[in-house]
């Protein structure tokens, strides 16, 4: 949720800085702005608009040049998108320019204090009173000046700071928003995600909570907001920037649902142990006795990666036979809920950034209770916060909505529940069957991509919907959940998810020729209770979309789709949707990488 990038060094930082935020548009897109200077300049050149990183780029002016900048892609909070609340933000006299993720709880009454002061504000923008505060402060060097302005700030947030008269230096801290340096030959980078570095070095350091580091162009520092040195070394960024660009698709949404089949490849990859049928999860450092201790599993996450967890759930339920149910982390976190130390939770975040999950893990911690990751990106806040856990290896996800992600956290819970269920009670020829199932998954997968065109056909229908209706039981339902997320955001039409159980309790009101339903129809012990759903809907003249493991009669049109084990049949079944939903929003025209309103990495509540 909104981006940062910045340089120092000896290239010409402006087109550096532009592709820097066209890589990180994902995470924020209504307005953008560049700040910009170089060792022999006396100031700093700014240039600010509302809109996408390309409507910057068109006001940038021919000799726009410079060797040391900081640039910011922004997804508004506090003000509406505007020129004037896009960052970087000057202060009075252009000396001090800021760029910052996150939220300043404090900011009205920093704001109330500053004006009191004098200060002239230009923006509706928390950040602005970081700018002030900067500006304001007699300390002699500019890490004091931030330190001294970050003293006063209560909030989350990750900034790169530039001084006019410190311009051999970009200052940036770290609190609750991701900032990761990136380490060049004679020169260096700051950003909010390694996607924008990942092109110019796989060299990277990422600051902790309560970090700071001054960037020079041939060196960096490292240290506390209190000024003692932190030792910290680099690692090497495991992406290739390849797998950031578009690779011949037309939308990254696209090209991540297709990558699914190798992406599953990666998760499974090294961990299956046919020997004692069961999966090797090296970062779960899990004996059996306390294994075979943990008396309940509570999973934590927000949106698709919440859906995940609810299948998870499911399946740690039925393999590993041990209660266990998925909650919203934003919510969860605000319930002052029990915490059980015989409880083994799980968090769940693709970006390994969303606040509210973090937010989550560490009140659990500060309880006492143990938590497990189930995360994507490797080294993220999440993943160094839990005490242990599983990277799902799906590569980055740049779509705003989530899908291949998804499909490979859904495949990390059958990894766990695996684990768990053969430390218990699960027999070997359970094992042997479920790892049996694991393996077929790329190859369905395939299978299912490939019937593309049929389902494109039937989303030309579906886009003339003003509403949908998603209904799925107990393993089918959190396919149906996901999938109705799915269209929501990517295509705007309104959708809801229901039980299929719930129907007759009153949903069932709703159903007429105009409003299409979508059931996920297993062939599994449910599928006469599914069946059942099914002619009540057709008896109201409801249109039926089914997406089962063989023609439904009742339906209007069926989507085949592989059969597996029945436990691992959620993994599959939501892909059809995924597509559904993707060529629905195409069909009207909408904005698929990057839907209104959202962002990826959710850092602020
Ligand atoms: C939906 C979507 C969001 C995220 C949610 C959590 O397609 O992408 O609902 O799943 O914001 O994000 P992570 O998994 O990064 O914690």
């Amino acid at each position: 949720m909104c981006g940062i990038v910045g340089y120092i060094g000896k290239r010409d930082v402006a087109p550096l800085l532009l592709e820097g935020l066209q890589r990180l548009e994902y995470r924020g897109y209504d307005s953008a702005g560049i700040v910009i200077t170089s060792p022999k300049a006396t100031g700093l050149k700014m240039v600010k608009a509302k809109g996408r990183v390309r409507d910057l780029e068109a006001r940038v002016p021919k000799r726009f040049t410079g060797t040391t900048g900081i640039a910011h892609t922004r997804w508004a909070t506090h003000g509406a998108p505007s020129d004037e609340n896009a960052h970087p933000h000057l202060d009075a006299e252009n000396k001090v320019a800021v760029v910052h993720n996150g939220i300043i709880d404090n900011a009205t009454e920093l704001r109330a204090k500053l004006l009191a002061d004098g200060a002239e504000f230009r923006s509706e923008t928390d950040t602005e009173v970081i700018t002030h505060l900067i500006a304001r402060s007699g300390a002699e060097t500019l890490e004091e000046r931030v330190r001294e302005a970050l003293r006063h700030i209560e909030g989350t947030y990750g900034i790169a700071v530039m001084h006019a008269d410190f311009n051999d230096r970009i200052v940036v801290a770290r609190n609750g928003s991701p900032v990761v340096l990136g380490i060049g030959e004679k020169e260096m980078f700051v950003a909010s995600d390694v996607a924008a570095l990942v092109s110019h070095t796989r060299q990277v350091v990422t600051l902790d909570d309560g970090e700071m580091a001054t960037l020079k162009a041939d060196d960096y520092r490292t240290y506390t907001t209190e000024g003692s040195s932190t030792q910290a070394s680099p690692t090497t960024v495991e992406w290739e920037a390849e797998s950031y660009d578009m690779g011949g698709h037309d939308t990254y949404m696209h090209k991540e649902i297709f990558e699914q089949a190798d992406a599953v490849d990666r998760v499974l990859r090294g961990r299956i142990d046919d020997r004692f049928s069961t999966v090797h999860l090296g970062g779960l450092n899990l004996d059996a006795h306390d294994a075979r201790k943990v008396r309940r599993v509570k999973i934590l996450g927000c949106g698709t990666s919440y859906h995940a967890g609810m299948i998870g759930a499911q399946m740690i339920e039925e393999l590993a036979r041990i209660p266990a149910d998925a909650e919203p982390a934003s919510e969860f976190r605000y319930r002052n809920a029990v915490v059980d130390p015989d409880t083994l939770y799980v968090a769940v975040s693709q970006s390994g950034e969303t606040y509210d999950v973090l937010a989550a893990v560490q009140e659990l911690k500060r309880k006492g209770a143990r938590v497990f990751g189930i995360v994507n990106v490797v080294g993220s806040a999440i993943a160094r916060e839990a005490d242990a856990g599983v990277y799902v290896h799906a590569g980055p996800e740049v779509c705003v909505v989530s899908t291949k992600c998804f499909t490979n956290t859904t495949v990390a819970f059958a990894l766990l529940a695996l684990h768990l269920g053969r430390i218990r009670d699960l027999s070997v020829a359970d094992g042997k069957r479920i790892i049996a199932g694991l393996r077929e998954l790329p190859a369905q997968i395939e299978q299912m991509l490939a019937r593309e065109d049929e389902i494109k056909k039937l989303a030309a229908e579906f886009a003339e919907a003003k509403s949908m209706l998603f209904i799925g039981r107990v393993r089918g339902y959190p396919v149906a959940r996901e999938a109705s997320l799915k269209l929501k955001e990517v295509s705007y039409i309104h959708a809801e998810a229901y039980p299929a159980s719930e129907l007759k309790h009153g949903p069932l009101a709703l159903i007429e020729p105009a409003l299409p339903t979508v059931a996920i129809v297993p062939d599994d012990d449910l599928l006469e209770k599914n069946r059942a759903a099914l002619e009540e809907i057709k008896a109201r003249s409801g249109r039926i979309l089914a997406v089962a493991h063989q023609e439904q009669e009742k339906a209007d049109h069926t989507i085949v789709v592989p059969k597996n084990e029945d436990e691992l049949d959620p993994i599959l079944m939501g892909i059809p949707l995924q597509l559904l939903a993707y060529h629905t929003a195409l069909a009207l025209g909408r904005d698929i990488d990057k839907p209104r309103n959202l962002a990826k990495s959710v850092t602020v509540e």
